[in-house]
């Protein structure tokens, strides 16, 4: 089983609003709600490829009980800790006339080390020896900044293998715990090194060296439309960017980790992880704000995927 940690969830609100005006009424014209968050994104894309997941983390209040329902309505199954206090709504305005993206996120719930702990013992008590435990995203208020370490940790415990999606301090501190793999973006792997890093070459350095000193098996890099580089103890692969008409971007990393994960727990290649991944990632692209690809598109892209030794 595939379980995906969503320690901060959100009800994504997506509206369009020609001509966005500050100070002034603004009608919308068209609007949707998807359940949200790192971890429940990789659940949908998971769903999507015709595989099994369940998602877990904390959800509160009717946002919570509208995201798990919204998740039960796309046979996901749910495995969430609800708690005092409301699950956030993030609405991201779009604005189709000036091309402006703009999000306004709300504060969320603030979490205490036992309901964390909690939560947890849960998964633990769940987890079998080759389940994959993908942690995503950032943490609620309240949380230790090393909570991903503790969950790296308990989980290789427990037998799974963790991939780890995260950024900043979250990344650098869950990374020391030694997961099975981690998907930084470009900028999230210049940020952990301290230098920017621009060239397909200094990303696969810094990668290679952060594997070795953090005992990482795989870590794969994404860099936007120029594609990702996947490395493993012994090659380093580079996937060329599809060229796809772009809707949106968000969340396509966390289609790339989907991919990852389902790829892993199938035994597929890396030829083959690469091809489903790099295909997973456009395909989420050519969507609207964190909606999944349909798995035909995701098909259709596949044989087009360029990639090389490096
Ligand atoms: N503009 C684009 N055109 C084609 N493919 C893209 C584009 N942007 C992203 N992709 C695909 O999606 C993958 C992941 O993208 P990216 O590096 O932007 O992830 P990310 O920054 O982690 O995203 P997020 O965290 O918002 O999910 C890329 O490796 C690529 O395959
Ligand atoms: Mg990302």
């Amino acid at each position: 089983m595939i379980y995906t940690v969503t320690l901060n969830p959100a009800l994504d609100k997506t509206v369009e609003i020609p001509s966005l005006t500050v100070d002034s009424v603004n009608r919308i014209t068209a609007m949707r709600t998807d359940p949200g968050g790192k971890g429940i994104n990789v659940s949908k894309v998971i769903r999507k490829l015709g595989r099994e997941s369940t998602a877990t983390g904390i959800l509160g209040g009717n946002t919570g009980r509208a995201i798990c329902a919204a998740l039960e309505a796309m046979k996901i199954k749910t495995a969430f800790r609800f708690v005092e206090g409301e699950t956030r709504t993030n609405l991201k305005v779009i604005d189709p006339v000036n091309h402006t993206n703009t999000d306004l996120n709300e504060p969320g719930i603030t979490v205490s080390e036992e309901i964390l702990n909690g939560l947890l013992a849960e998964l633990l008590s769940k987890l079998r020896k080759g389940d994959i435990v993908v942690l995503s995203g950032s943490l609620p208020k309240g949380s230790p900044v090393n909570t991903y370490g503790t969950w790296v940790n308990a989980c290789k415990k427990a037998g799974a293998k963790v991939i780890l999606d995260a950024d900043g301090e979250l990344l650098a501190n869950g990374m020391q715990a030694s997961p099975y793999l981690i998907k930084p973006n470009n900028h999230e792997l210049s940020a952990l090194t301290g230098e920017t890093l621009k060239t397909p070459d200094a990303l696969k350095k810094a990668a290679r060296s952060l594997m070795q000193k953090y005992d990482i098996a795989r870590i794969v890099v994404s860099m936007g439309g120029a594609g990702a580089l996947y490395l493993t103890e012994h090659e380093t692969i580079y996937a060329e960017g599809l060229k796809v008409p772009v809707k949106s971007t968000v969340g396509a990393g966390d289609s790339v980790v989907a991919a990852l994960a389902a790829a892993e727990e199938s035994g597929k290649s890396l030829a083959d992880a690469v091809r489903l991944s790099a295909a997973c990632g456009a395909a989420n692209v050519m969507c609207s704000g964190t909606q999944a690809a349909e798995y035909a598109v995701i098909k259709e892209l596949m044989p087009r995927v360029v990639f090389h030794k490096l």
